[in-house]
């Protein structure tokens, strides 16, 4: 695996690779876990080149929030590239991507306002402006992102529509099912701030929107299934639930009763000093 770390080498490097098939790329901010290395394999079945990116973006940030102690780990993370075959990793500094004078964003409106959008203000933004630019950059025929983040793959997905970007389609935006410990917990990077009790308490975050799914499932009040699921996320030392709502799988718009096109439950919940979020699909989208 080659690592590149300015623009220049990558446009070289993408364009050796092209000229051996097509490119398959995955973003990632590292502290890589199963779940993104899942997202190789994914991206290995769509194209012969794999491209990975790891940039722990500034702009997706916001000022309370955990940027400085993001973990880092590159060596590490080029590790386990190399063992699934990633061809090219794409490692910028922060200067690459923001250069001096930096002024554009990208904002995507609706999509981006709810949930995650209305408690992260300028996420989003953040999010879509470092996708489109790695879009641009490496310009690849697949790209492949974690539904775990169902919000930000909703938002990358219309962000591309919207600005015709490089990829041929927006199908070429390929989301994969979320990668899950043994008990249910979605993985992320954020896990490995959980104390051994927070951990094991946080188990009951699927649990407890499985369950919410069931009950909607079963003809149970929307309003009162997502009571219920509140209730036992803060019974079992969650700390706050900022969310947990049923929306349509496309627009994100909360539902107050089930709907006949595709539906998601989404939860973000706190414990300890961590924010967790999960998403399943409801009914017939599952
Ligand atoms: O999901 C992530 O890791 C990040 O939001 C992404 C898509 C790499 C953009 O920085």
């Amino acid at each position: 695996m080659r690592t590149v770390t300015t623009l220049a080498e990558l446009r070289e490097a993408v364009s050796t690779l092209r000229r051996a098939g097509p490119v398959a790329l995955v973003p990632t901010m590292g502290a890589l876990h199963e779940g993104h290395l899942a997202l190789m394999r994914r991206a290995a079945e769509l194209a012969p080149n794999v491209v990975a990116s790891i940039f722990v973006n500034p702009a997706q940030f916001g000022p309370n929030e955990d940027l400085a102690k993001y973990p880092r780990q590159l060596a590490q993370d080029k590790a386990l590239l190399e063992a699934e075959g990633v061809a090219l990793l794409w490692a910028p500094t922060v200067d690459q991507v923001y250069p001096e004078g930096f002024a554009t964003s990208v904002s995507v409106k609706g999509v981006s306002d709810g949930l995650e959008g209305h408690w992260r203000p300028g996420h989003f933004a953040g999010v879509a402006t470092v996708v489109a630019k790695l879009f641009n950059q490496v310009q690849p025929d697949f790209a492949v992102f974690g539904e775990k983040d169902w919000q930000q793959l909703a938002v990358i997905r219309r962000m591309a529509r919207d600005l015709d970007l490089t990829l041929p389609d927006v199908s070429r935006i390929v989301g994969l099912e979320t990668v899950r410990e043994t008990d249910g917990l979605a993985m992320s990077s954020r896990n490995r701030y959980l104390s051994a009790e927070e951990r094991a308490a946080a188990a009951m975050l699927p649990r407890a929107t499985r369950a919410a799914i069931v009950a909607i499932g079963a003809g149970r009040d929307v309003a009162a299934a997502l009571e219920e699921l509140e209730r036992t996320l803060l019974g079992a030392g969650f700390a706050s639930v900022d969310y947990a709502t049923l929306a349509d799988a496309a627009s994100l718009e909360p539902l107050t009763e089930r709907q006949p096109e595709p539906m998601r439950l989404l939860v973000a919940a706190r414990i300890g000093g961590t924010r967790l979020i999960d998403n399943m699909p409801v009914g017939q989208s599952a």
